[in-house]
């Protein structure tokens, strides 16, 4: 077995801060709960002060989760963090997480702070979380960009104030492994009492060396990681859980530790992420990418059919990917439905399970074979999204070689029902120009993508657009067997999303 590496979660926090990748409550508490059935020992589950949102879904998080601990963040002020208090009091084992930047660069133009004054405040703000809960994590920002004899000293007023966790995040994703393992063995004999403490990284992802630095602090001391599913995180992501995991799982002989990670759910959490965040997974992705356990040339083909492990240093089994599995068809019943959406691990109220089942019915009658990505889908769009502002209610579209492309479309916005008709360069074109004259909405298509969910041309066609307005962006997403619809899905999900957003106060 060995020592264990606690594996702390920040997908619903750091992850949430991918340009993008905003996530209403229902999905929050929806990813909160794969991530305790995927075994994570943290969930970060927000940053409460920065809106009422934010701090409903902590705080929903927090009474829905039994088995891993609920951390919430708050900068080192009374009032960040009495709010993340207020917000996961309500969790059976709760963490408050505060930080403060210990960089020349933040202290001087960010901050606008002395170094004594930042010592006090580390201190002061880790005792006033030690009044809420026993548990507190510090963190020292833009810690390998710091004065290492100051963050040493921070790092020590934080521990004498009672933290009871130090992270040293690598927050502009700047080290590179050799001098990251350096500043840990460093840490470990400067420090006063960090023997008593879990020591923890967050690395960020910017020259693509969040995982190699993970795991260099490991072989340093390093006993918890901070990590995101698929990497998700502020500009290039962070550490990936499923990359981080799968090393120390594989690598044995380098690393001799345990998780409580069960790798077999590894790809369903992934597939989830992806669905909820409108985040695409690349394909060439370690773990979880399409490509990830594809063999390509001849010779790798042949050595795989003669012994797997010629070329495969895991299986794609271990991390929870089968073939997609035929589930249901159009005379399959209630029973089967239920059933099934147990298994892919949804447990709907009555009133949601009629809702998904109607849609499912709707969609069977389309599409001969359902199958699982088919079900999430339905999920995805009929359950977890929030009450919307924009609906779609209709939409008929002609386009061919020889018409101008032409979009009817009949929407619901605040409850009032409108329609309108529009050109375009191409039927999408003509869609969300019509779509966009109804809401009357001013917001730049940066993205369109659209993929195939399951094999074979009746498949369902999944849209990802990304909407800029004013600086905000997002991502939304439609699925449907006809694309246009898919897009019309896809484009009003993320116009509902920047309505959402309109409301975050985040970058307080
Ligand atoms: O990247 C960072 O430094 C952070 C801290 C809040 C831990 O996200
Ligand atoms: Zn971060």
């Amino acid at each position: 077995m060995g020592e264990k590496i606690v594996i702390f979660d920040t997908t619903l926090r750091d992850g949430e801060q991918s340009p993008g990748a905003t996530m209403n409550v229902a999905e929050k508490v929806r990813l909160a709960q794969q991530l305790e059935k995927l075994g994570v020992d943290v969930i970060e589950a927000g940053f409460p002060i920065t809106s009422q949102g934010d701090f409903d879904a902590v705080r929903t998080i927090a009474k829905s989760i039994t088995h891993s601990k609920v951390a919430a963040l708050a900068r080192t002020n009374t009032q960040d963090i009495d709010r993340a208090w207020e917000a996961i009091k309500g969790a059976k084992s709760p963490l408050i997480h505060t930080f403060i930047s210990t960089s020349d660069i933040h202290l001087k133009h960010q901050l606008k702070k002395t170094k004594e004054e930042v010592i006090r405040i580390a201190a002061k703000s880790v005792a006033r979380a030690k009044k809420h809960t026993p548990d507190v994590e510090f963190s020292a920002m833009d810690a390998t960009r710091s004065e290492v004899k100051f963050l040493a000293a921070v790092i020590e007023a934080a521990i004498q104030a009672g933290a009871t966790r130090i992270n040293i995040p690598d927050t502009v994703g700047y080290a590179i492994p050799s001098e990251f393992g350096a500043l840990i063995r460093t840490l470990c004999h400067m420090v006063k009492g960090i023997e008593k403490v879990t020591l923890s990284v967050h690395c960020h992802n910017d020259l693509g060396l969040a995982v190699a630095n993970s795991l260099v602090a490991i072989q340093n001391g390093v006993r918890q990681v901070e990590c995101t599913i698929n990497g998700i995180g502020e500009r290039a992501g962070n550490t990936s859980l499923e990359e981080v995991v799968m090393a120390i799982h594989t690598r044995k002989d380098l690393f001799p530790f345990s998780t409580r990670i069960v790798p077999k759910h590894i790809f369903a959490t992934s597939r989830l992420v992806s669905k909820i965040t409108g985040m695409v997974v690349q394909p060439n992705k370690a773990v979880v990418g399409a490509n990830a356990f594809a063999h390509e040339s001849g010779i790798h083909q042949d050595g795989v059919l003669k012994k797997k492990q010629t070329y495969e240093i895991m299986t794609p089994e271990s991390v929870g990917i089968a073939k997609s599995s035929l589930v249901l068809g159009k005379l399959s019943g209630r029973h089967a439905f239920k059933e099934r959406l147990k298994e892919v691990g949804f447990r709907l109220s009555e009133k949601d399970f009629e809702l998904a089942f109607t849609r499912f019915k709707e969609l069977a009658d389309k599409k001969r074979e359902i199958y699982d990505e088919d079900i999430e889908s339905i999920v995805a769009e009929e359950i977890l999204r929030m009450p919307d502002r924009f609906k779609l209610i209709y939409l008929n579209v002609i386009s061919g070689n020889v018409t101008v492309p032409t979009a009817t479309v009949k929407m619901e916005v605040d409850g009032e029902v409108i329609q309108e008709a529009g050109f375009g360069d191409g039927p999408v074109d003509a869609t969300f120009k019509t779509i966009k004259k109804i809401t009357r909405t001013r917001s730049k298509l940066l993205q369109f993508v659209i993929n195939a969910i399951t094999g074979g041309t009746e498949a369902q066609g999944e849209v990802t657009v990304r909407l800029e307005e004013k600086g905000r962006t997002v991502i939304g997403q439609g699925a449907d067997t006809d694309v246009i619809v898919a897009s019309a899905k896809a484009y009003i999900n993320a116009l509902n999303k920047l309505e959402y957003r309109k409301k975050d106060l985040r970058g307080l």
